[in-house]
């Protein structure tokens, strides 16, 4: 067979579909119960082999593998220009890209750039005097006239942002934990030696970054108390009028854009904090970030009205040059068949799988949703997450959705010849990658399927979105169309046998059946005004 995609063409992230790596859970290649670098080359061909049996992504985004103190788990670095030795060698990375690249496997790097880690060289100096040169890198301020913090603004993790250094009897900011210290954007010095990262990295090949919390590089500048709202948290009690969304973000991502595209075929991903498509439509699109992850979807409910409501405000914000972009998963969110799963987990994963692959907009998968992985259970003793262990147990953290990826029924699930760093899933002996790569029916060979399809159908990768229930209640029904080919969507949510009535007139009456859970292939059906389907069904069909 041969694929209409053309994996060099300067839309690639616009059609591709992206998979995120969590590197420390994804594969060890030496023993030592963390994910590595070695474990990542390892799997290649669990991604994409050229084949049809593999899943076939055509990017990945690893999360941080930069050397770290690990308080935030590695989003905390504290050397932008190396590799964590837990993970690796630079040498390990050039090799890994080398095999990436030569399966047309793309690759990001994670570039977290509001805060470095407090070992930082650039914190070390910093703190150590108020006259050395790195001072103004970070954001110190003085106590307030009452001897109190300089003002209200809490960290994400829970209490004050604010931390007191008695050697230099100033405040530093951390939006974060005290061991995360936001860097001073509005220092001419900091953007020049943050770019000159990035240029690092792109020098040696990456094909692009997703950016953390890329809304929170500036505060504003009369440093002003954020409002109160109703909220259980601290952080959750104030409106974030202040410590983040600052005006100066635009001329940050107009210079980022411009590095970006003075090199091929580079792209960058932002992640919003607290985003919205109102809000996201502000940084992305001409001249701003290229993608920013629409995260909507993992705050519905399993209903279709949910998530076609999303799509439509999806689109119906983006600006100019802006695609949408949409996950179910990812590190930080429960995952998304904890949420939805309910008593039919492996038909609600087809289902929302083929949603999230057939609509307009870039996909981005999280490590494991392919079998259909769910949270795991962490004993409070064994939690690492900062989050986890101050709230729990009203918060257990991000450990859950962090669990190694389980490879095969044995031991170590094949993540390990040792001991893990966090338990595998109490069910990986039936949940694992050999467990379901025979298997026609398995979450996994569903996976693939979709994905392999969409680099065959224009109309998926680039074609327009057009719903044809007005307020769906069973199911979604949808057309995907390109010049030439015109592609129906129908997925039934539910467990029980549906009729979906259609609002609008099809393009045509015949369909032939290009993908289904209950169908065959080829298979032609002739559709008037609704579509019938069975319990869970999946059914994509081409207009003949
Ligand atoms: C982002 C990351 C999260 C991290 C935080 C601080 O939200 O996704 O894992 O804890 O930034 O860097």
């Amino acid at each position: 067979m041969t694929y209409s995609y053309n994996p060099n063409s300067e839309t690639w992230w616009r059609e591709g579909v992206f998979y995120q790596i969590y590197p420390r859970s994804f594969a060890d290649s030496n023993g030592d119960g963390n994910g590595d670098l070695g474990g990542i080359l390892a799997h290649l061909d669990h991604l994409n082999d050229g084949t049809p049996q593999s899943l076939g992504v055509d990017a990945i985004w690893l999360s941080p593998i930069y050397p770290s103190p690990f308080d935030d788990m590695g989003y905390d670095v504290s050397d932008y220009c190396d590799i964590h030795p837990m993970f690796g060698s630079l040498q390990d990375f050039d090799n890994l890209l080398r095999a990436a690249h030569q399966r047309n496997l793309r690759l990001l790097m994670d570039l977290v750039f509001n805060h470095t880690s407090y070992l930082h060289p650039w914190f070390q100096k910093s703190r150590s005097s108020r006259q050395n040169p790195k001072r103004d890198w970070y954001i110190w301020k003085d106590p307030s006239p009452r001897g109190k913090v300089p003002n209200n603004w809490q960290s994400v993790f829970g209490g004050s942002a604010w931390e007191w250094d008695e050697a230099t009897q100033q405040y530093y900011y951390h939006m974060f934990l005290p061991q995360q210290p936001d860097l001073n954007w509005r220092n001419p010095a900091v953007r020049e030696a943050l770019y000159d990262v990035m240029r690092f990295w792109l020098e040696r090949g990456v094909d692009g970054f997703r950016l953390d919390v890329v809304n929170a590089y500036f505060k504003d500048a009369l440093f002003r108390d954020n409002p109160p709202r109703f909220g259980l948290r601290g952080y959750d009690r104030q409106k974030h009028l202040y410590d983040k969304d600052q005006p100066e973000l635009l001329e940050v991502y107009a210079e980022m854009r411009q590095l970006l595209d003075s090199y091929p075929e580079r792209m960058c991903v932002g992640e919003v904090m607290d985003g919205h498509p109102e809000l996201n439509a502000r940084y992305c699109g001409e001249g701003k970030l290229h993608l920013i992850f629409d995260f909507n979807f993992t705050r519905q409910p399993w209903h279709p009205a949910a998530f076609q409501n999303a799509v439509l405000r999806a689109e119906a914000n983006l600006p100019p040059g802006g695609w949408p972009c949409y996950t179910l998963s990812n590190h930080d969110i429960s995952r998304h068949l904890s949420r939805y799963g309910g008593r039919y987990p492996h038909e609600r994963a087809k289902v929302a799988a083929a949603m999230l692959l057939t609509l307009r907009g870039t996909p981005f998968l999280y490590q494991g949703e392919e079998i259909g992985m769910r949270d795991g259970k962490i004993p409070y003793a064994m939690i690492q997450d900062p989050p986890g262990k101050r709230y729990y147990p009203f918060y257990k953290g991000r450990d859950p959705v962090r669990t190694p990826i389980p490879w095969d029924d044995s031991a170590g699930g094949g993540f390990t010849s040792g001991k893990p760093w966090l338990p595998l899933n109490s069910d990986y002996r039936q949940v694992n990658v050999a467990a379901q790569r025979d298997d026609p029916n398995s979450v996994f060979s569903f996976y693939r399927k979709l994905i392999w399809l969409r680099k065959d159908c224009p109309a998926l990768r680039r074609g327009s979105f057009e719903p044809l229930i007005r307020r769906p209640s069973d199911g979604l029904a949808y057309l995907r169309r390109s010049e030439g080919q015109t592609i129906l969507v129908a997925l039934n949510f539910f467990a029980l046998p549906a009729t979906l009535r259609l609002d609008f007139d099809l393009p045509a009456q015949k369909w032939r059946t290009i993908l289904g859970t209950h169908r065959e292939a080829d298979e032609e059906v002739a559709l008037e005004r609704t579509i019938q389907l069975s319990p869970h069904e999946v059914w994509l069909a081409e207009a003949i």
